[in-house]
C-alpha cells in the first residue's frame, strides 16, 4: 500500500489530466455524448494539487467547479481534446486520460439544423472513428509517463491490461461498470470508486486492488502510484 500523499512529491513536475466527457456535432444544435460526470478527472487534479504538481486540466462540458490551483481548458469534441492535449506535450511529465472520449463522430456534421420532414421515416447518420488521444501521445518519441482509464462490465483486469498494452501507456485505472457495482452507487455520477491499479515494472504488470472509497483518496493514491512511475 502507498503511503500518504506527501505535499511536495509532485514539485516541479507537470501533469496534465483529461477530464469529463466529449461532445460531437451532429449540427449546430445536436450532439453525441455519454453520462461521464467528469469527478474522477477533477477530484485527480485536485490530488495532483494536493502533490505540488502544477496541474492542466483538459475538461470535456462538465458542471463542476475548476479546483483551486488548476489552470483550466475546455473543450468540447475529441479533436480538440487531442489538439488541446497535444499543444502541452513539450512540458508534460504525467499525462492521465481520464475523459470518456466519444469513439465515434459524425462523419459530416450537418452545417444546418437536421429538419425531420427531410428524412422520413428513418435517418441514418454516419460514424467515424474518433483519434484514440491516449494511445496517439503514447506513440510520440518523447512521450510522458501515460496513465489511462478503463470502464468495463466484465473481465475487467484482463481487458484493462490488453489496452495498457495496445495503448502503449505505463499504468491503467481499472473500473468496473457492471450493473452490479453500478447499483452500489460506484462508477459513474457517484462520488465513490472502487478500482485495480494496473502499472508496469519493467517486465513486471503489477496491480493493486482499492476498494469502494471516496473518488478524491482514490485520486490521491493514482497520483502517488503514477508520480512513482515517474521515477521507475
Ligand atoms: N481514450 C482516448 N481516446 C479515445 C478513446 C479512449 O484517449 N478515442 C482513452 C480514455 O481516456 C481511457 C482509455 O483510452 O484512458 C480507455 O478508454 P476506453 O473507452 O475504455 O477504451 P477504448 O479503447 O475506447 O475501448 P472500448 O470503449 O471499445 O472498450
Ligand atoms: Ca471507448
Amino acid at each position: 500500500t502507498s503511503p500518504p500523499l506527501g505535499s511536495t512529491q509532485g514539485q516541479g513536475i507537470h501533469i496534465v489530466i483529461t477530464a469529463g466527457p466529449t461532445r460531437e456535432p451532429l449540427d449546430p444544435v445536436r450532439y453525441l455524448s455519454n453520462h461521464s460526470s467528469g469527478k474522477m478527472g477533477f477530484a485527480l487534479a485536485e490530488a495532483a494539487v494536493a502533490s505540488g504538481a502544477r496541474v492542466t486540466l483538459i475538461a470535456g462540458p462538465v458542471n463542476l467547479p475548476t479546483p483551486a490551483g488548476v489552470t483550466r481548458l475546455d473543450v468540447e469534441s475529441a479533436v480538440q481534446m487531442l489538439d488541446t492535449a497535444e499543444s502541452l506535450m513539450d512540458t508534460c511529465d504525467i499525462f492521465i486520460g481520464c475523459a470518456a472520449v466519444a469513439d465515434y463522430r459524425a462523419e459530416s456534421p450537418a452545417e444546418h439544423k437536421i429538419k425531420k420532414q427531410d428524412h422520413q421515416p428513418e435517418l441514418t447518420l454516419r460514424l467515424i472513428k474518433n483519434p484514440d488521444i491516449i494511445a496517439t501521445l503514447a506513440a510520440r518519441p518523447d512521450s510522458p509517463v501515460m496513465v489511462g482509464f478503463a470502464a468495463e462490465t466484465r473481465n475487467v483486469v484482463a481487458y484493462a491490461q490488453d489496452k495498457l498494452k495496445r495503448k502503449g501507456l505505463d499504468m491503467i485505472v481499472a473500473n468496473d461498470v457492471s450493473a452490479e457495482q453500478m447499483q452500489q452507487g460506484l462508477g459513474f455520477g457517484g462520488d465513490r470508486n472502487a478500482a485495480t491499479l494496473i502499472w508496469r515494472q519493467g517486465e513486471d504488470i503489477l496491480t493493486q486492488d482499492e476498494p469502494a472509497q471516496d473518488k478524491i483518496q482514490l485520486a490521491s493514491k493514482v497520483i502517488s502510484q503514477a508520480l512513482k512511475c515517474l521515477e521507475l
